[in-house]
């Protein structure tokens, strides 16, 4: 449960995407090697209806290939290198599924998955994650978040006792979806943009009985400076890093 982990929550943001290949297994491996409090993944639908662990709709910058997501089907998916792009080491690393990663990481760590399914909003994205969190009875080590308010409702009717968190955009549009989405969601956790985040942000939410966990921190001081606001976690590149800011790395 997410009250039951230390503060602020160190999320191995796409895994411990600094040192190995986003959103994949050695990513998330290397999270909990690092001592990672949970880990972040983003997940959308393929051609035909697996759950894969992906960040970009495009396989242009992880795969090297002008496609989409969307438009191959798992086969397809599972040719596709997506660890040559970082570093040779992990050539031959594969874009997983969510049933990968829960059957490896069954509750090992906890998970905050993304429901990434904004151009798509109407998609079996919920229904099919939700599923998956019932199948591997994992309901305690899981929240979810999404920019997509129409997902986060609908996983909320699947699972209506696991955690969502409403994540804002930068700027002007993440003041309207803290404003206005946030006041037509129960959401239980604001992930708002670093660049946004203030003291009276913080103490608002909390105020409102609302956890904040920041994306994304990767830089030291704004990693102090987060600590300093109290906030209840952070997104980070960089669990290794973060974790000897805070005196809570390995001795
Ligand atoms: O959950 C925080 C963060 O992952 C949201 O942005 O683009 O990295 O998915 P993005
Ligand atoms: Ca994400």
């Amino acid at each position: 449960m997410l009250s039951n982990l230390p503060r602020p929550i160190v999320f191995a943001h796409r895994g411990s995407s600094a040192h190995a290949p986003e959103n994949t297994l050695s990513a998330f491996n290397l999270a909990i090697e690092q001592g990672a409090d949970a880990i972040e993944l983003d997940t959308m639908l393929s051609a035909d209806g697996q759950v894969m662990v992906i960040h970009d709709e495009k396989l242009d910058r992880i795969a090297g290939i002008q496609k989409e997501v969307k438009n191959l089907d798992l086969a397809e998916l599972k040719k596709l290198d997506a660890g040559k792009y970082f570093n040779s080491t992990y050539e031959g690393e594969r874009i997983p599924t969510l049933s990968e990663v829960f059957e490896i990481f069954n509750k090992k760590i906890f998970i905050n998955i993304e429901l990434k399914n904004l151009s798509s909003p109407f998609d079996d994205l919920p229904h099919r994650v939700a599923d998956l969190v019932k199948q591997f009875k994992i309901e305690e080590y899981i929240i979810f978040s999404s920019f997509n308010p129409i997902a986060l409702i609908r996983i909320k009717r699947h699972l209506p006792h696991v955690p969502i968190g409403l994540l804002a955009d930068t700027g002007w549009l993440g003041y309207w979806a803290r404003s206005r989405i946030g006041s037509i969601i129960n959401y239980d956790a604001l992930h708002p943009w670093l660049g946004d985040v203030t003291s009276k942000l913080v103490n608002n939410a909390h105020q409102n009985g609302k956890r904040v966990h920041v994306y994304t921190v990767n830089n030291p001081e704004d990693i102090r400076r987060m600590k300093a606001f109290n906030v209840d976690g952070f997104f980070t590149d960089d669990p290794l890093m973060a974790l000897q800011i805070l005196n809570r790395g390995a001795s």
